[in-house]
């Protein structure tokens, strides 16, 4: 059974007050998709890794990956990298990064491992933990329990419900699923895709919207989303401290 994995990192770097793509952007000196690519490849044996990138970086993204390309992977074994131009949202260029995985002959129950660069520290067991749950049960993603109440809101910003907070996971990256799961939720919500404000903020959701059951694993508390300078700021602190689960 083989792993692959998808890497999106075609979004921008506004939010962090950047004009370079966020997935560019230095964590300890190396970009964040190079944080989240090394993760992966050390953490598990791919068998390819599809990065996405905005249409104009391309190539710095996949310059930037050269040093993961001839770094240290997971049993010795190489992989191949490849850099496509992502889409107008993350699920159109999770597409296409599942587009360009469309030739490597994959068999329905080989895992794909979705994951994106904006959460750079994301630890090997966490990694494993998601390939695992992947092979048994189709889809899986890693949580953590939420620890604030959350409150679901109107458009006014009127409260119109308290869901029940030990119900609740924040969901986290990667998330994996079988090869013939993922392809299906893909296509079926393909009519999604190009808008924002339609897309799907994961990719379980789009298998959620199939009826076919996402189970969850434990999640990292390390994989932090790099949004704001301020989550930058604390990916520094928790990198340069021991005690992770790489
Ligand atoms: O925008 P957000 O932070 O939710 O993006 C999550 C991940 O999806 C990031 O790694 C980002 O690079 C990626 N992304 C993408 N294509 C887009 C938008 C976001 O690959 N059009």
């Amino acid at each position: 059974m083989r792993t692959v994995a998808i890497l999106t990192a075609a979004g921008s770097g506004s939010r962090l007050g950047s004009d370079r793509p966020k997935a560019l952007v230095e964590l300890a000196g190396e970009p964040l998709v190079v944080h989240a690519a090394r993760a992966l490849l050390c953490a598990v044996a791919l068998d390819r890794l599809v990065v996405t990138a905005p249409a104009a970086s391309v190539e710095d993204v996949a310059g930037a990956l050269a040093t993961v390309r001839s770094g240290p992977v997971h049993g010795g074994v190489r992989c191949e990298v490849d850099v496509v131009p992502g889409g107008p949202s993350r699920q159109a260029s999770v597409a296409a990064g599942l587009a360009s995985l469309g030739d490597a002959g994959l068999a329905a129950d080989d895992v794909v491992l979705v994951h994106d660069a904006a959460r750079p520290l994301v630890g090997h067991a966490t990694v494993r933990r998601v390939v695992d749950g992947a092979r048994r049960h189709g889809a899986v993603v890693p949580g953590l329990a939420v620890a604030d109440t959350v409150k679901v809101v109107d458009e006014d910003g009127r409260v119109t419900g308290t869901p029940d907070r030990r119900t609740l996971r924040a969901v986290q990256t990667p998330q994996g699923f079988t090869w013939a799961v993922l392809s299906r939720a893909h296509e079926a919500g393909r009519h999604r895709a190009d808008d924002e404000a339609t897309a799907a903020t994961d990719d379980a959701g789009l298998v959620e919207d199939l009826g076919l059951p996402v189970h969850v694993v434990v999640g990292d508390a390390h994989a932090l989303k790099i949004t704001t300078t301020a989550d930058l700021e604390l990916a520094e602190r928790l990198l340069s401290r021991a005690g992770t689960d790489r």
